[in-house]
This record gives structure tokens, sequence and C-alpha cells, in this order.
């Protein structure tokens, strides 16, 4: 008989609340027996509705409990450089939503923690566990379309989410982009030496408040000497569209699908098709294969597929992204390739 690796859930929002109920119900090695929101409110109601014995609003009361051996951090991004120190330190094993932290000094330091202390830590970056972008991994490793040359993102939301997400998410480029940052290093195989963004507030003027757009592109060079873009919108009222394209030197993959099903719908009026509306739709299956894997390494002791590093690398670019969007000069992460 396997024993479940006993877990607790930081952040029950728009997102943690999906974490909590996929351990709860759907990881087969894991058993979730604590949450924890700073709404007592939430925490109470989720753990009733999941059966959780533990619900608090105190982080302490989680860490020091040392029958927890893994904590999953889905709380505000402003909180998580706490948050992953407590639980590094704590011996508890990590998986933690992006952004890993708000700032690149917390994200190095953050590092420095977890390699000292050899604590396990995946970074919630899902597209890298989504069968699409998975499926064009395998084929351009298999050289499908010969070498990549250019990558293409797009990232748009339905709307903008609440204004307090906003102001502890880091903006557009750290919030959003860096999705598409992570998985353009991931799927050209080549980090990123420059970009040069823009943006713009096209419809929810309280963004301006928190120096965030709604609308942004960032234009991407990477060291193998190709090149990209990342398009992210808050303004996609029609649902939750997240696309990419690699051009390779002998073809090229399309990723993604704005149809949540399969089907067509025709009457006289024309044809029609379903739109996937949100995120939890869109990536059901990715965020229930990354916290598999998650705790199958943490059962057999391994190295995640997502490390701190590619947490550190993707924010960097990201706050390269804002910078170059805050000053309108185009940001080297590194020197440029001789080509
Ligand atoms: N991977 C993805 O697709 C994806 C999607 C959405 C959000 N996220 C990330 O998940 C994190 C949470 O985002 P969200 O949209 O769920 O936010 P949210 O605002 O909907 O929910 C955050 C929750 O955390 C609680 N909270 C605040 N401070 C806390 C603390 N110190 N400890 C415990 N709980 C605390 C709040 O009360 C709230 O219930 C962010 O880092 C965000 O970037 C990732």
């Amino acid at each position: 008989m396997t024993t479940k690796i006993r877990t607790a859930v930081f952040g029950l929002g728009r997102l943690g609340y999906w974490h909590a109920v996929n351990v709860a119900t759907r990881i087969r090695n894991a058993e979730l027996v604590a949450v924890c929101d700073m709404n007592i409110e939430t925490a109470e109601r989720v753990a009733k509705e999941l059966e959780v014995p533990t619900y608090t609003t105190n982080p302490d009361e989680i860490f020091q409990d040392d029958t927890i051996q893994a904590v999953i951090i889905a709380s505000p991004t402003s909180t998580h450089f706490d948050l992953l120190k407590k639980a590094s330190e704590s011996g508890k094993a990590i998986f933690v939503e992006k952004p890993l932290t708000i700032d690149l000094n917390e994200a190095n330091e953050i590092k420095g923690i977890i390699e000292k202390n050899h604590t396990i830590c995946q970074v919630g970056f899902m597209r890298r566990f989504d069968p699409a972008y998975d499926a064009a991994k395998k084929r351009i490793e298999a050289g499908d379309i010969g070498d990549p040359i250019y990558f293409r993102g797009i990232s748009r939301d339905p709307h903008a989410p609440h204004e307090a997400f906003i102001e502890h998410s880091g903006g557009m480029f750290v919030d959003v982009s860096i999705h598409d940052f992570d998985i353009a290093r991931y799927l050209m195989e080549s980090e990123v030496t420059s970009v040069s963004a823009h943006g713009r507030v096209l419809k929810y003027p309280f963004m301006e408040k928190y120096g965030d757009v709604d609308q942004s592109l960032t234009y991407i060079e990477f060291a193998s000497g190709a090149a990209g873009d990342a398009e992210a919108s808050r303004n996609a009222y029609y649902g939750y569209d997240i696309r990419a394209e690699v051009i390779g030197t002998e073809g090229s993959i399309f990723i993604g699908n704005l149809r949540e099903h399969d089907i067509q719908i025709l009457t006289k009026a024309g044809s029609t098709h379903d739109i996937v509306p949100d995120f939890p739709t869109r990536f059901t299956d990715a965020y229930n294969l990354e916290l598999s894997d998650f705790f199958r390494v943490v059962s057999e002791k391994g190295t995640p597929r997502v490390t701190v590093d590619d947490g550190v690398k993707a924010l960097k670019i990201a706050l390269a992204a804002r910078e170059s969007y805050q000053t309108g000069q185009r940001v080297s992460l590194s020197p440029l390739p001789v080509r």
C-alpha cells in the first residue's frame, strides 16, 4: 500500500481552489490535510466541501506541523517569498504557482535557500504539461519542423481579474506573458537574450493606478538566433484564448484551439462553435498532470520538470519586458550571440 503525501494548500482563490480539489479528489498518492487562506470563511468553506480536517488563517500552524510533507502555494504572488522561505526551512516539498516571486532579488534568494536545503520545488508553468504543448515539444524534439526559428504566443483573458489581484500580480508581463516566456524557452530550446515590449490600457482605466496595461506585445530574441513575439490581453470578451505557433526551417506547429468541445452548431443563421471560457476549463488536464508529476517526484525524491531555476529565468525575462515597456528601450538579458 502506498502512503499518501500529507499536503496543505495556501490560497484558495481562482486557482488555489482547483489545486485543492485536485489534491483532495484526483491525485492518487496525496492527501489534503490542511488549507490556509487569509479569509477564514473561504478556508472554512473549502475545508467543509473537501472534508479537510484542518483550516486556518495562520501559515505557521502548517509549517510547525511535522506530519505535513508538501505544500502548494497559490496565494497572491507578493506573498510567495515568505511562504517559500518558511516552507523550505521547515522541510516541506513545494509546488509554487507562477511567478516564483514578485522580484528578482527575492527569486535569487529563494533559489539559494532551496538549493541549500535540497528542497523539492516545482513552479506552476502548467503549459509544459498541457497535452497540446507537450505534443508540440515532442514533434520539435523529433525534428519534424526542422530547427525552430520563430515563436508566437497569444495569451488573452476574457476580462481583467479583480483589482486587488492586479495590485499584487507584478503586472501584465510578470503575471501573464511569463507563461509565454517560459514555454518559449522550452519549445525553442534556447535562452532569451533580449526583449522589446509595448503596452497600453485599452479597456480598464484602473490598471493605470498600478502602472499596468491590459494589452501588450513583447518581441523576443533568442541565443540561437531565433526570434518571436508574445501578445497578452485582458480584453478578449469572447473567451479565454491561448494559442502558440512555432515556425521551423522545415515546417510549423500551431498549438491550441478556441473551441471548448469539438462540436459545430449549424442553423439557418449559419455555423457556430463554443469557445473556452476560462483558465480552469482550458487547463483542467494540465493542472492535474502537473500536480500528479509533482507528487511522483516527491515520492521518488526526484527533480521536477519545472525547476526553481526555470522560475527565476522566466521572471528575469518578464521583468526585462516590463522595464522595456516602461523605458521604451530594448533590454538585453545577456550578450547577444555572434551570428
Ligand atoms: N498557472 C496559472 O494558470 C495561474 C492562473 C491564475 C493564477 N495563478 C497564480 O496563482 C496565484 C493566486 O492567484 P489567484 O488568481 O488564485 O488569486 P486570488 O486573488 O483569486 O486568490 C488568492 C487567495 O489567497 C488568499 N491569500 C492572500 N494572502 C494569503 C496568504 N498570505 N496565505 C494564504 N492565503 C492568502 C486570498 O484570501 C485569496 O483567497 C498567483 O500567484 C497567480 O499568479 C496562476
